[in-house]
């Protein structure tokens, strides 16, 4: 098993092991895709990724990080995403997508205009919501309110919508983000979640939410396409042994119902965290142990841009599926790049004709 080996989950074939995981770009309007997702999304797609993933697209107006953030709850904005599946197949990729809500994280800056909360009387931004009216802090500092009852039903609701949508505009892969500190990693977290009803607590508690939107969107999504799930399994803040535990029984809840995969991710649920960034691919060795306890396929991303890591990760049973994040945004054909370095100099199954054609007998120095 290597990078370039194939990868069948369900009806579904990728063309190797490396995937462009959902990347931000805050560029959209109304949550509607426009030219700059078409071109972005097939160029990541023609540089070879077996699959791309579009970034977080939030299932509600107040589930968007920023008003940059693309939205799945009309059908103007599924008539835009279906293009993007479109192209992206086209080029050879599987189409996926995440979809999300930002729950405390939402109504924020883009980054680089901040990335903190938009001020108050700014009247650009609205009320976030949380399981608990804890904020989150540093940067974004906005108390959430707490959810309700109906407001918990309702964006489960939202969720389902959004999956249904997804599915009709062509996407063949779906990624629930269940992570990164937004709602339904909030539900989950203690750093978040203080509730004392049926939605807080103990670990079956706080794991609720996830659970039953999870089973929400089973019920919708095509039994016979990938059903994923971006999770943060620990926090870096010092109690990672309880969280770990505790997200893999939970993954195995899904598994048994349902999960093809598990992006395992980090929960960033507290600023106060001591992650081991500049470690290469040091997640690896965790999405390895929830691969073999909760025995499921699993991804995962974080400082995997040389290939020879990359490979590594495949080939030792730690990932099955490589993402590739900023190095793709660096160069769309890192895959052709990963190819060369690995020695599997055969352009034409990593890039298009047109590119291919010449690549094959003309070698760019770096
Ligand atoms: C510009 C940008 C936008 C991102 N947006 C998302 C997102 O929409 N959803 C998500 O789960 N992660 C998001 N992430 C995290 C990436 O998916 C990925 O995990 C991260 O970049 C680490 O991988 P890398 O080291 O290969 O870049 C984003 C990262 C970047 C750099």
């Amino acid at each position: 098993m290597s990078l370039f080996s194939e990868f069948r989950l369900k009806d579904v074939t990728l063309r190797n092991r490396i995937a462009v995981p959902p990347m931000c770009q805050y560029s959209a309007e109304q949550g509607l895709v426009n030219d700059w997702h078409h071109v972005h999304y097939a160029a990541l797609a023609r540089g070879g990724a077996s699959l791309v993933i579009v970034e977080a697209t939030a299932v509600s107006p107040e589930g968007r990080i920023t008003p940059g953030c693309l939205g799945l709850w009309n059908d103007a904005q599924a008539e835009g995403l279906a293009q993007v599946a479109q192209a992206i197949k086209a080029a050879g990729a599987v189409p996926g997508i995440q979809i999300g809500h930002a729950g405390r994280k939402a109504s924020a800056n883009k980054p680089w205009e901040g990335d903190d909360h938009i001020a108050a009387d700014d009247g650009r931004g609205w009320e976030t919501l949380s399981p608990s009216a804890v904020a989150f802090g540093n940067n974004l500092p906005q108390v959430p309110r707490a959810m309700t009852l109906d407001d918990i039903a309702r964006v489960r609701n939202d969720f389902v919508q959004a999956a249904i949508r997804a599915r009709d505009a062509g996407y063949e892969w779906l990624e629930l983000h269940f992570a990164h500190g937004y709602l339904a990693q909030s539900f989950f977290s203690v750093h978040a979640n203080q509730r004392t009803d049926q939605y807080g607590g103990d670990a079956a508690g706080r794991s609720r939410f996830l659970r039953e939107t999870f089973d929400a969107v089973r019920e919708v999504w095509p039994e016979n396409l990938p059903l994923t799930a971006r999770f943060g399994v620990l926090e870096y803040d010092g109690r990672d042994e309880e969280t770990l535990s505790e997200a893999i029984d939970l993954t195995r809840y899904w598994r048994t119902n349902g999960l093809d995969l598990l992006s395992v991710s980090i929960g960033f649920s507290t600023p106060d965290a001591n992650i081991p960034w500049g470690t290469p691919a040091f997640l690896a060795p965790i999405a390895e142990r929830v691969r073999r306890e909760a025995d499921i396929a699993v991804a995962s991303a974080w400082g995997i841009d040389s290939p020879a890591i990359a490979n590594a990760t495949v080939e030792k049973g730690q990932l099955d599926l490589v993402m590739v994040g900023r190095a793709h945004l660096k160069n769309p054909h890192w895959p052709y790049q990963a190819a060369l370095a690995l020695d599997k100099p055969q352009p034409s199954w990593v890039l298009p004709a047109p590119y291919a054609h010449w690549l094959e007998r003309y070698r760019v120095s770096e």
